[in-house]
């Protein structure tokens, strides 16, 4: 447990809606959010931008190590600033998701310079940090570590309902193509793959209710009561 109380690493694979819960969490114990996909999207964003070539993971890591990144926790979860300009609902297009996964994650200096940017902003503890590697490479002496997992076909769902719901239309067999290949990229990743750290709780998600799930992980923190920032 740091200063302001503990560290708590969320990691599952993509669509499961671990966002929510995270999120949710850190608001109930008044914790720092850290959704650290949203920071290596920002990296492709910002790659983008400067028109980099996507097959030179050093050139991706030049990006992620020069770039004006900032996170601001507010009271709905996170604000992802690139260059000043708020970018948060800038990175959840197809297009980003699909880069980051097969080649900004990849990068072993992407990796090398978002973990250490994540170990700063968790270094006080009061932090939910969600992603893939957070207690496995992140944070391995995390105070909980919780691998959360929701089954294929609701993983496809929600995220068809979540794409109509900003006005992108994909077909269920496109979107479930989509997380199948996701997660064989994650699972393979030379570096930061995901997997279940052994100390990690397996939560499941299927067919329960964010209240569910809430209650379950706070029933797994350490006793002595949170901590709070
Ligand atoms: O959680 P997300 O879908 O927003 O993550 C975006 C991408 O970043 C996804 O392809 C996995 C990758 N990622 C990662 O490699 N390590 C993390 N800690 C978080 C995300």
């Amino acid at each position: 447990m740091g200063p302001d109380g503990w560290t708590i690493a969320i990691d599952g694979p993509a669509g499961s809606g671990k966002s929510t819960v995270a999120k949710a969490l850190a608001r109930r114990l008044g914790y720092l959010y850290i959704d650290s996909g949203a920071m290596y999207r920002c990296v492709t964003l910002a790659a983008l931008r400067r028109g980099v070539d996507f097959g030179d993971p050093e050139a991706l890591a030049a990006v992620a190590r020069s770039c004006d990144m900032r996170l601001e926790p507010v009271p709905a979860g996170l604000k992802v600033f690139l260059d000043g300009e708020e970018v948060e609902n800038l990175l959840r297009t197809p297009d980003i998701s699909r880069r980051t996964s097969a080649y900004t994650a990849n990068s072993r200096g992407v990796r090398e310079a978002l973990v250490v940017r994540q170990r700063e902003w968790g270094a006080r503890g009061g932090v939910v940090m969600e992603g893939r590697d957070i207690g496995t490479v992140v944070f391995p002496g995390a105070d909980l570590k919780v691998y959360f997992d929701v089954a294929v076909e609701e993983r496809t769902r929600r995220r068809v309902l979540d794409y109509a719901s900003r006005g992108i239309e994909r077909t269920p067999e496109e979107v479930r193509a989509d997380i199948e290949r996701r997660d064989a990229e994650d699972k393979g990743r030379p570096v930061g793959a995901l997997v279940r750290a052994p100390d990690a709780v397996l939560v499941r998600g299927d067919g329960k209710d964010v209240e569910t799930i809430l209650a379950e992980i706070l029933g797994l923190l350490p006793a002595g009561g949170p901590g709070s920032r």
